[in-house]
């Protein structure tokens, strides 16, 4: 997958540079002097530009409601939020509680006693369900809501140092 990506961003840098070096040749032209092609290539791209307005500018200002994506998520479990406080450590996690609810939401407020951190939770499968960054001064707060039960771990996301790879902890979901 990565190759076939850097391949395809290849040709469309390489596409993106021809077409700059394109207009820097003719950027010294004048208008009355463009052949009717260039002229129908110009109307061509005049409406590219507007049907691309078009078609983004909704989308964009759609989407942009969704933020933060998390909130949308948040409130979708039952019962009271559980509050746990989650500091990270050169080169460990600290959290106020490890045993959560399935179902139940989990605001995690999450911070740093040193250098920026950065807070990942992942399920069995070692995918991404939830992430945040972990500021030294600052607190992130990330709500999730656990829909299964089982072991989930936390992994540090962001390179802090000779044991960054050992940043990590567990909690458990289980039943309510
Ligand atoms: Cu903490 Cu990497």
């Amino acid at each position: 997958m990565q190759p076939i990506a850097w391949q395809i961003s290849l040709v469309l840098m390489a596409l993106v540079a021809f077409g700059f070096a394109f207009v820097a040749i003719n950027s010294g032209r004048r208008q009355e002097d463009y052949s009717p092609l260039q002229k129908s290539a110009y109307r061509l791209r005049s409406r590219l530009f507007w049907g691309l307005v078009l078609v983004f500018g909704p989308a964009m200002i759609y989407t942009l409601f969704e933020l933060p994506y998390d909130a949308a998520r948040a409130n979708t479990g039952a019962g009271p939020v559980q509050v746990v406080d989650a500091t990270g450590y050169q080169w460990r996690w600290e959290l106020s509680q490890d045993q959560f609810a399935v179902g139940q939401p989990v605001e995690f407020r999450v911070t740093s006693a040193d250098v920026n951190h950065g807070f990942g939770i992942y399920d069995a499968n070692l995918h991404l369900v939830a992430q945040t960054q972990a500021m030294p001064g600052y607190t992130n707060t990330l709500r999730h809501t656990f829909s299964e039960e089982g072991t989930y771990k936390i992994l540090c996301m962001e390179y802090c140092g000779l044991a960054h790879h050992n940043m990590l902890t567990e909690i458990r979901v289980g039943a309510q």
